[in-house]
C-alpha cells in the first residue's frame, strides 16, 4: 500500500451517504453509483475551471478497489491533472468514511476527461485560468 491508498489527493468535491436503495444483489453499492459520483465531481470540478458548461468525453481508467457499504458516506476527491485547448483531465478517487469509524478507504479511482462546450453542445476553447 503507498501513500496515494492511505491519504485522499485532491479536494474534496462530493460527499454523499450510501443508501439501501443504491445496493445490489450483493448488498454492497452498485458500481454505477459510485461512478456517476465521481462523474458528477469532474464535472463541477471542470466546470470551475471551464466557467462554463462541461461534458464528459473519456473514462481513460477506472479501478474498483474495495466495495462500497450501506451507510458509508462516499467522499470524491478530484484533481486537475492536465489541461488542453478544450480538455481537462482529471484524477479522480472516490474513498468511502464509515459511520462508527470514520477512517477513509479508497474504493475507486480513475481517469475522467472533460470538455468545455457552448450553449449549443459544441466544443469550445478554456478561457484562461483565473488568477
Ligand atoms: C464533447 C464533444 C462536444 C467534443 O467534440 P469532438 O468534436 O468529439 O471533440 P474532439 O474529438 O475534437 O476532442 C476534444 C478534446 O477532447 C480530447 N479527446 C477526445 N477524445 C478523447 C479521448 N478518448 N480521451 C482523451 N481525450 C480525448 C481531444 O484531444 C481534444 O482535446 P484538446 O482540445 O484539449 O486538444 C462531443 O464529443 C460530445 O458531444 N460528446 C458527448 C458528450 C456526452 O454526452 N457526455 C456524457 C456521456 S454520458
Amino acid at each position: 500500500m503507498d501513500r496515494t491508498d492511505t491519504m485522499p489527493q485532491g479536494e474534496l468535491t462530493v460527499r454523499i451517504p450510501a443508501m439501501p436503495g443504491d445496493a445490489n444483489a450483493n448488498g454492497d453499492i452498485f458500481g454505477g453509483w459510485v461512478v456517476a459520483h465521481m462523474d458528477m465531481a469532474a464535472g463541477i470540478r471542470a466546470a470551475e475551471r471551464a466557467r462554463g458548461r462541461v461534458a464528459t468525453i473519456a473514462i481513460q481508467t477506472l479501478t474498483f478497489k474495495k466495495p462500497v457499504k450501506i451507510g458509508d458516506t462516499l467522499c470524491v476527491y478530484t484533481s486537475l491533472e492536465k489541461v488542453g485547448n478544450t480538455s481537462m483531465t482529471l484524477s479522480i478517487e472516490a474513498w468511502t468514511q464509515s459511520r462508527t469509524s470514520r477512517k477513509e478507504t479508497k474504493v475507486t479511482e480513475g481517469i475522467f476527461v472533460m470538455v468545455a462546450i457552448d450553449d449549443d453542445g459544441r466544443k469550445m476553447s478554456l478561457p484562461p485560468a483565473a488568477v
